[in-house]
């Protein structure tokens, strides 16, 4: 698809997904503006994305810091000419079981997770329906609909976003402005695995797939116009086995997670 004359902004542009679908973005033909805390990754996606779209631009920001995300979003649409796509991408994680989990940690997921790309989301609205056109990305996870082990506060924040996300579809219909959730499954080439503040994940992550897989399916739900995309799409059979038989999909998981623990 061409994206030739908009703009998009894409948070979490620095390392991972956020810098692989920033860098899609401009080769669609978007001039892209980039944002997360680390100003030197930063300056590096934004000189490839700049050998695509010259009018790129980027600003280094702690998106946890919610009282400053209006004046981000205000110079974010001045920069951008107004800001038609809006990929909410940046994210933590937090691998820990519950009894092991504080209650800051907690906050500081939903924080960045969940309260954080709403403020951006509602800050960049009322300037795309003015314009009558627009499109609202989040990228969720499978663990947004699949409550995987350890993970009960990520878990919680990209459930959340999905559930505004899925408001927020039948709200601004017949306003031009489309709303898309991506939810991946183990993705590689990115920095979630590694951070510190984590236990080591359970998964097998031999099982991951490239960063441009999520990035295809960004621009799939922006040429379709489709609500939510599972990558790789054979996801989407697990969520509605689960949505059939709840007990029965958490009594497979216990049952998978002692395998995963046993000596
Ligand atoms: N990798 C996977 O398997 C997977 C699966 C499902 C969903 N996801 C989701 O995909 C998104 C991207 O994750 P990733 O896997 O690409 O991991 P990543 O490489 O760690 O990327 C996270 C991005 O978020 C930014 N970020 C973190 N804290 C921030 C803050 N306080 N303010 C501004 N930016 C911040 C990071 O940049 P700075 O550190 O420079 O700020 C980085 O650019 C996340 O929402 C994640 O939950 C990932």
């Amino acid at each position: 698809m061409t994206l030739e004359g908009r703009s998009a902004l894409v948070t979490g542009a620095s390392s991972g997904i956020g810098a692989v679908v920033a860098e899609a973005l401009a080769a669609a033909g978007a001039r892209v503006g980039l944002v997360a805390r680390r100003k030197d990754r930063l300056e590096q996606v934004l000189a490839r994305c700049r050998e695509h779209a010259p009018d790129s631009t980027m600003w280094a920001a702690d998106l946890s810091d919610l009282d400053a995300i209006a004046d981000l979003a205000a110079d974010a649409e001045r920069a951008l000419g107004g800001v038609d796509v809006l990929v909410n991408n940046a994210g933590m994680p937090k691998r820990r079981r519950v009894q092991d989990l504080s209650p800051a940690e907690a906050e500081d997921v939903m924080r960045l997770n969940y309260l954080s790309p709403v403020r951006l989301t509602l800050a960049l609205l009322p300037g795309m329906i003015r314009r009558g056109r627009g499109n609202l990305v989040a990228m969720g996870s499978v663990a947004a609909r699949l409550g995987p082990p350890h993970e009960a506060a990520y878990a919680a924040s990209k459930a959340a976003l999905t559930a505004f996300w899925e408001s927020m579809a039948v709200d601004l219909d017949g306003t031009g402005v489309r709303v898309h959730v991506v939810q991946p499954a183990l993705i590689a080439g990115t920095e979630l695995f590694t951070l510190p503040g984590n236990e080591e994940p359970i998964s097998d992550l031999s099982d991951a797939l490239p960063p441009q897989e999520v990035a295809a399916a960004v621009l799939d739900v922006l040429a379709t116009g489709r609500f939510e995309q599972y990558v790789p799409g054979w996801f989407s059979e697990m969520a509605s086995g689960k949505a059939a038989d709840v007990d029965a999909f958490v009594a497979g998981v216990k049952e998978w997670t002692r395998d995963r623990f046993q000596p």
